[in-house]
């Protein structure tokens, strides 16, 4: 069970990293903070590309760069998206299919906290497991 203090913190992470959010085809800006079982936080945002393929998510962008900094357990992650000039969110912010699975490889999905936030007080939490049913992960191989 996460603490109403590390929720809160972890959205306050995710909104100061939607700040940075390079969206300008989708106008869809992205910020996660991703909690390691060390207690660090790493930030993420959505990264856009003019070969939109190329377009990487806040989730993911927050798993690569932790991995990037030896983390490798992770216990939670908030996310806060909406369009670039609503004041607040109509939708609490889901996790693709892709960034899901790339959760997956590094968290138990049992335990694995998803805070969708639309603000520090009105979010839903699912866990991993929830939102990616009966998944594939590194223990199949
Ligand atoms: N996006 C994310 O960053 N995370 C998600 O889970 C959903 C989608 C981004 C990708 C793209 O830059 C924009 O939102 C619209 O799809």
């Amino acid at each position: 069970m996460l603490h109403k203090e590390t929720i809160t913190e972890l959205i306050r992470e995710a909104g100061k990293a939607r700040e940075n959010a390079y969206a300008p085809y989708s106008n869809y800006l992205v910020g996660a903070a991703l909690l390691a079982e060390d207690g660090s936080i790493t930030r993420g945002c959505n990264v856009e590309n003019a070969s939109y393929g190329a377009t990487v998510c806040a989730e993911r962008n927050a798993v690569f760069s932790a991995v990037a900094k030896g983390q490798r357990r992770f216990l939670a992650i908030a996310l806060v998206a909406g369009p670039k000039d609503a004041d607040l969110p109509a939708e609490y912010p889901s996790p693709c299919g892709i960034c899901r699975q790339v959760l997956r490889e590094f968290c138990d999905p049992r335990k694995f906290s998803v805070i969708m936030a639309r603000t520090e007080e009105d979010y839903r939490i699912m866990t991993l497991e929830e939102l990616l049913p009966e998944s594939f992960g590194p223990e199949f191989l």
